[in-house]
């Protein structure tokens, strides 16, 4: 098993992914959402703003995760973990913890303090996340799930210093992924 950046050429086998994980778990509408997002935050986002991850065995892509640039009102970042998909034949394998961990690494050699993410809380608190208010740490848009409100720090400093509002990349600025 190998983590990496993934590269310019692997687009579609990233965006097939997340529609074939997504169809599995949540039904087909839900695998054409989360394609559609995979392919916006690609093709939408500044290099600066985004990190693709991806989770490689015999030189196959079984698994991938975004992380993309948060702005809050005091100039400060965070990096929004979302979202994440393995193979469905390879879950429950580790994959999934293992990109978080990888891509965690990453930020913390090069300096990112604060991470955050919308997920469900029993899978990220193993990996350190912890609710936040969404009253301390403004999300951009109302939460319909507001437990899963989640966020880490890499370095100590507390996450509520992420003041006022937030925004966030393109492809996210969409009601229908909060
Ligand atoms: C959620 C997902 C990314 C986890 O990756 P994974 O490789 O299967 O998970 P891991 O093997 O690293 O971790 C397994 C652990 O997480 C837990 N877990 C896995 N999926 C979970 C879920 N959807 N909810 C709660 N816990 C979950 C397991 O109980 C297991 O716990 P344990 O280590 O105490 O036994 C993967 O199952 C997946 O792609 N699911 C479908 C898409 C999805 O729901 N994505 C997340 C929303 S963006």
């Amino acid at each position: 098993m190998k983590f990496r950046d993934s590269r310019k050429g692997e687009k579609e086998t990233v965006v097939r992914l997340f529609v074939s994980v997504f169809s599995d778990s949540e039904g087909k509408e839900e695998g054409k959402l989360l394609g559609q997002l995979a392919r916006e935050l690609f093709e939408s986002s500044n290099e600066t703003d985004l990190f693709n991850f991806v989770a490689e065995i015999d030189g196959q892509i079984v698994g991938s995760i975004f992380f993309s640039r948060m702005v809050f009102e005091n100039e400060d970042a965070a990096f929004i973990l979302a979202p994440i998909a393995v193979h469905s034949e390879h879950q429950g394998k580790g994959i999934g913890q293992g990109l978080i961990k990888y891509g965690l690494g990453e930020f913390k050699a090069c300096g990112v303090t604060f991470v955050i993410t919308y997920g469900n809380p029993k899978f990220y608190e193993k990996l350190g996340f912890r609710a936040i208010s969404s009253e301390d740490v403004k999300p951009p848009f109302e939460l319909s799930q507001p437990e899963g409100w989640l966020g880490l720090s890499l370095d100590g400093r507390p996450i509520e210093s992420l003041l006022g509002n937030s925004s966030c990349v393109k492809a996210l600025s969409n009601p229908v992924h909060w």
